[in-house]
């Protein structure tokens, strides 16, 4: 990826290729404008996080003004390391502990009682904070450098997909920010699990790269809320404000298909292809390698007079991982194809295939075959 996007070189730190330990101490800069009440973009190992001061509730609202967030959707501390946690957080119990002892740092947000200290603004007004230490490098020195726990949602404005590399989140949040961290391509491209524990069981707000098998590993037992796989009624009570508002949702119409059997999955995808090219529709298929492969076979001969060709295909790899990394920059590509239908393959929800099962149903507003 080329940085040429970006116009204001004061504001930007290119960590992409980190070679030498010592090449952190740049982030001192970063960390002041965090410390002063400034916005900082910084990738971690999810995707990329829009920070603020965690503690200071001007710096706060400056977030949700750039997002265009609602006020009562809290959001993540971010900290550094343990001694951290002390100040922001009470009452944890043994559940708690054991889930962040084997998480930690990583994928895992945990939501905990807040102290005084936390600003009401962080929490949406609850009572409750989410509280993850991440593991990318970046992330933790900055947060070391900023000497504050980092509250930060992910980096886009609300209801867009998440930002996974500075170009796609520069279009958008580019001007919002006082200052850029660019770390490269966000390796696990989905969001972190949120866990709430409740009389001793983890319940999933939100599932990530840690599954519900490995937490359930840990705690000997666990609940998938149910709002995760399924739509959100005009009156349903939610464990997670977040779970009520639209998400990832490109601006071309979607269409999530799945079954069981791959087999079956190709001749569904390609009746709603076919579909599409009888109505003088161009639609786009966001598939595993081995789904890319076979439609490109089959519509190979599908060109366009200028030759230019009439179904798009994007292979989004051979793995979950795979998918999980390039789901939101796919999301963002497929909406600027210029298509009128946007195909994307399901998979079984199970392990990381839960997390990209809700991302994908509400990409596709719930619209399923
Ligand atoms: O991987 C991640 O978690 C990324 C990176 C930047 O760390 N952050 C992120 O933040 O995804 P955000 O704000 O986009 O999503 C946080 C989710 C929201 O759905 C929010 O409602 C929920 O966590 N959440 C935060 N605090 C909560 C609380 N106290 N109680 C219930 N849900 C909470
Ligand atoms: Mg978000």
């Amino acid at each position: 990826m080329n940085n040429s996007f970006v116009i204001d070189k004061d504001k930007y730190l290119d960590l992409r290729d980190i070679k030498n330990v010592s090449e952190y101490l740049k982030l001192e800069k970063a960390g002041q404008i965090i410390k002063n009440g400034g916005l900082v973009l910084f990738p971690t190992e999810t995707v990329y996080g829009l920070g603020a001061n965690g503690l200071d509730a001007e710096a706060v609202k400056k977030i949700y003004t750039a997002k265009g967030r609602n006020s009562d959707n809290p959001l993540i501390l971010h900290i550094s390391d343990i001694e951290m946690l002390g100040k922001i957080a009470k009452d944890i119990s043994d559940v708690e502990f054991s889930l962040m002892n084997a998480f930690w740092p990583g994928p895992f947000t945990i939501i905990l009682n807040k102290t005084d200290l936390v600003p009401s603004v962080v929490a949406g007004g609850l009572d409750t904070v989410g509280v993850r230490m991440p593991s990318n490098e970046i992330a933790r020195n900055l947060i070391k450098f900023s000497n504050v726990p980092i509250a930060a949602p992910s980096a886009n404005i609300s209801g867009r997909p998440s930002g996974t590399n500075i170009e796609d989140i520069y279009q958008e949040l580019g001007d919002k920010v006082d200052y850029i961290i660019d770390g490269g391509d966000c390796n696990i491209g989905v969001e972190s699990t949120v866990v709430r524990v409740i009389d001793g069981v983890p319940h999933i707000l939100r599932p990530g790269k840690i599954t519900a098998e490995e937490i359930q590993e840990i705690a000997g037992n666990v609940i998938i809320d149910k709002h995760i796989l399924g739509k959100l009624e005009a009156d349903s009570k939610v464990m997670s404000p977040g779970m009520k508002y639209k998400h990832y949702a490109p601006n071309t119409k979607c269409v999530l298909v799945y079954d069981k059997d791959n087999s079956t999955l190709q001749n569904k995808i390609k009746d709603i292809i076919d579909n599409c090219l009888s109505q003088k529709q161009k639609p786009l298929v966001m598939c595993l390698s081995e789904n890319a492969k076979y439609f490109k076979d089959v519509y190979s001969k599908e060109l366009n007079k200028d030759n230019s060709n009439n179904v798009e295909i994007f292979d989004m790899g051979v793995s979950l991982d795979d998918m999980s990394k390039s789901i939101f920059t796919d999301l963002r590509k497929a909406d600027k194809c210029n298509v009128d239908l946007i195909i994307i393959q399901g998979v079984s929800p199970n392990g990381l295939g839960l997390a990209i099962m809700n991302r994908l149903l509400r990409a596709c507003n719930y619209n399923v075959i």
